[in-house]
């Protein structure tokens, strides 16, 4: 049994988090423990203070132009479904990719069965998507563009700017599912054209789980979303209907305050060492690990062998043998935590042929290093061997 681990699970969690995101989550509870927005004593105000200078810096982040818009949620999840059922009605039709991740498709094929129009636009083998497809699918009249800007099974980089303009011309609606790429690449909303941003804090923004938002960009009109959850907000509590102003509209119930503190410093831990130089190092790293992996005999490595067309996410098989059984003797015999099977996202795994297996999926961070990406090559190597 190995002593020492090579975590190379961060596209679904990462870890370990930032000593100074565990510091902000204790000092919130042991300082600022009070409700935010709602008791306007001390430490409510404090709570405030900090979950307000979260929405600033999570718009500073993605250059979102209001940081009132956004809107905390539990995880992406939640801030994808909050957009989707906020938006579509029955007879409206939505457009999205083949290689989407289940919290996508589960509530589009939920709606579909109420009468929601749902295009697929299919990717290539390599999961790469051609935004002259999506000119294509995006008819004038469809509402919603949904698209995640990574996919999480073999990283591929969605043409968001292109996709995005193809939506506007058609009146549609963007939503990104940023879960694989906050905190990993400049995502800048305004440049890029995205109308919702749909983020997690807990993969690359290093905060806790439990975090995440939906944040919107230039000219979106939030009355046009109706909210998921209706309850007290702290604000305009004479009124028995919830208040339509941001973020209260969408935000109710007590926040999850310490989460947000220590989102709030992942953010600032993120910014402190700059999305590019993370984006360079993670490139480097999934060099490594394709031109590793790619050699070992038996071994097939899937995505584009471009690092820069994807994040750090990189999926493989081996002949003959079980996903599964490869990651317990990863874990067993050498220490490296990964993730196989399908990964929530059925849809990129049959775009890239490995439906209903799956894959086993590598995804290192920003503080993984070279020699543990050889140490886990090496591993593979054995067990291909054995
Ligand atoms: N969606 C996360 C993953 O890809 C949890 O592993």
């Amino acid at each position: 049994m190995p002593s020492a681990l090579i975590y190379l699970d961060h596209a679904a969690t990462s870890w370990p988090k930032p000593p100074v995101v565990l510091r902000a989550m204790a000092d919130f509870l042991e300082h600022m423990g009070g409700n935010p927005g709602r008791s306007g004593h001390r430490l409510s105000i404090a709570a405030g203070r900090i979950v307000y200078e979260a929405r600033e810096a999570v718009a500073g982040l993605f250059n979102a132009p209001d940081p009132l818009g956004v809107i905390f949620t539990v995880n992406a999840t939640h801030a994808l479904n909050l957009a989707i059922h906020g938006l579509l009605a029955p007879g409206d039709r939505v457009v999205t990719s083949g290689v989407e991740h289940n919290a996508v498709m589960r509530p589009l094929r939920k709606l579909e069965g109420r009468g929601v129009e749902v295009i697929v636009v299919p990717g290539a083998p390599d999961g790469l998507l051609d935004a002259d497809d999506f000119g294509r699918a995006i008819t004038p009249g469809t509402r919603l563009v949904i698209v995640n800007h990574a996919s999480n099974v073999v990283g591929t980089l969605a043409p968001i700017a292109e996709i995005a303009s193809y939506a506007h011309a058609a009146g549609a609606l963007l939503l990104v599912d940023a879960a694989q790429t906050a905190g990993v690449l400049p995502v800048d909303m305004q440049a890029l054209g995205i109308d919702l941003l749909a983020f997690t804090g807990h993969k690359g923004l290093h905060g806790p789980p439990g975090t995440g938002g939906l944040v919107l960009g230039e000219g979106v009109d939030a009355s046009l979303i109706e909210p998921l959850l209706q309850g007290g907000t702290g604000s305009r509590s004479e009124y028995e209907i919830q208040p339509d102003f941001l973020p209260d509209k969408f935000e109710c119930g007590t926040p999850n305050g310490a989460g947000i503190a220590g989102l709030l410093a992942g953010i600032g831990w993120v910014q402190e060492r700059g999305v590019q130089a993370i984006r360079q190092h993670e490139v480097a790293l999934t060099r490594r690990l394709i031109e590793g992996l790619g050699s070992i005999p038996g071994v097939q490595v899937y995505g584009p062998t471009d690092a820069r067309q994807r994040t750090a996410v990189v999926s493989f098989t081996m002949h003959g043998r079980q996903v599964s059984e490869i990651g317990l003797r990863l874990d067993d015999e050498a220490g490296v935590l990964c993730r196989v099977g399908l990964h929530c996202a059925p849809a990129a795994h049959r775009t890239i042929g490995t439906f209903p297996q799956g894959t086993v999926r590598f995804a290192p961070g920003p503080l993984t290093t070279p020699d543990e990406i050889d140490a886990a090559v090496r591993a593979v190597e054995r067990i291909a061997r054995s």
